[in-house]
């Protein structure tokens, strides 16, 4: 596949995708969509803006006749499917705008993919060989797991609880619907929580930090007994990397960390290493943490057995979460001008000076 288009390339994790692809494939062209809302930042890929293979097109993901003219305009073999409203706070607030984005954008992505590519249940076998449309989902979708019991698996049943996991569910249905109906070439990942460099600071962890820095209160949800399985996002990016080019059709990989933590020690593990490098005494910050409101419908614990994507495929994450994490607060308080333009606003200019030349 020579034309890839990545989706959601101006997001935190779609960032990483597309600065990997660039770097490693130079002879492929590199197509990132995105329509820039609040969660889309351009400066997440300074780094690599100008380079030849790459081009960032603005466009929305329920735009289908935009959607079929970039797929024709830039003749795209493959689609690596990020772009998504990806805040579960949000979704309680405005649940219509994440099944716009997520199931409207993503069946639109679908239909234009299939049309384009000509895809039927007859030429399914040839179409494999060609193309792929990758979905990139999460373990929200498999509900909450109990503290003790068993990992989510790939066969587990669906049982989203919140408007955000309803909507990606709904979304997997559909690709999942289009390779049975129609033999469009896909394949479907379901990750746990990235953290990393470029996340957008309203998530648990950069908001940490950044308040922290800022002597500002630290939020914690109901009791903080909630667990997340947590992974460093370049670990996600080289995954996806691997199952776009050898996953198998129709097949679902459940991509995680083993790495779960309780949210309370995640945020005192935090305190103590920005406190650290800001040369504060220890646990100064401690008296930071606030227990809040729990959120609706919280779930209690992710935890994902990436067994199958590990066997098959030969992944496994190289970031330790002792190294991870370090060079996460490293990176945000050393990037004090990348928060400040997400936190003042001015990050959404950023596309007009440098695409508009206004
Ligand atoms: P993000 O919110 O940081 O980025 C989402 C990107 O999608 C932004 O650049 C935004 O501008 C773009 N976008 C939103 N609506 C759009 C539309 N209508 N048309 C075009 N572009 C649009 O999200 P993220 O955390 O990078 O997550 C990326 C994907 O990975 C999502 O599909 C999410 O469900 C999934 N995921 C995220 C995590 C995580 O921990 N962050 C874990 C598993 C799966
Ligand atoms: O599991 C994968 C999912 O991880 C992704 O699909 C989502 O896109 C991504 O946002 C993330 O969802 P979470 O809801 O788990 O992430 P968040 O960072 O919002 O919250 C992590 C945990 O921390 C969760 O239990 C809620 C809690 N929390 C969060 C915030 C923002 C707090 O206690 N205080 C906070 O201020």
């Amino acid at each position: 596949m020579k034309n890839i288009l990545i989706t959601g390339g101006a997001g935190f994790i779609g960032s990483h995708v597309v600065r990997l692809f660039v770097k490693k494939y130079p002879r492929k062209n590199i197509i990132n969509l995105d329509k820039l809302t609040y969660a889309g930042n351009l400066e997440n890929l300074k780094d690599i803006e100008n380079k030849k293979n790459y081009t960032f097109v603005k466009a929305d993901v329920t735009d289908y006749k935009a959607i079929s003219e970039i797929l024709r305009k830039y003749e795209i073999d493959g689609i690596i499917h990020l772009a998504a409203e990806s805040h579960v706070d949000r979704s309680i607030k405005d649940p219509f705008c994440f099944a716009k984005t997520n199931v409207i954008g993503t069946l639109t992505m679908l239909q234009a993919a299939k049309e384009y590519w000509g895809c039927n249940l007859a030429n399914a076998k040839e179409m494999s060989k060609l193309h792929k449309f990758y979905h990139i989902s999460t373990d929200e979708v498999y509900g909450s797991l109990e503290f003790n019991s068993s990992l989510f698996k790939e066969t587990n049943k669906y049982e989203p609880h919140s408007p955000y996991s309803a909507s990606k569910a709904s979304s997997d249905h559909f690709v999942r619907a289009f390779h049975d109906t129609f033999g469009l070439p896909e394949v479907i990942t379901n990750c746990s929580n990235n953290y990393g460099p470029y996340q957008f600071p309203e998530k648990l962890i950069p908001l940490v930090i950044n308040n922290i820095e800022h002597n500002k209160p630290i939020p914690v949800y109901g009791k903080g007994l909630n667990v997340r399985d947590w992974l460093y996002v370049e670990d996600h990016a080289k995954a996806i990397d691997l199952i776009f080019h050898n996953g198998v059709v129709g097949e679902t990989y459940n991509i995680g960390g083993l790495n779960e933590w309780k949210n309370i020690d995640i945020v005192k593990l935090l305190v103590k290493i920005v406190d650290e490098k800001l040369g504060r005494k220890e646990g100064a910050s401690e008296s930071l943490i606030t227990y809040v409101q729990d959120r609706a419908g919280h779930d209690l614990r992710y935890a994902i057995d990436s067994s199958k994507l590990r066997n098959e495929l030969g992944w496994k994450p190289e970031t330790s979460f002792e190294e991870g994490i370090v060079k996460t607060v490293e990176w945000y308080l050393q990037n004090k001008e990348w928060l400040a333009n997400v936190t003042g606003g001015a990050y959404q200019k950023y596309y007009k000076k440098m695409y508009l030349n206004k």
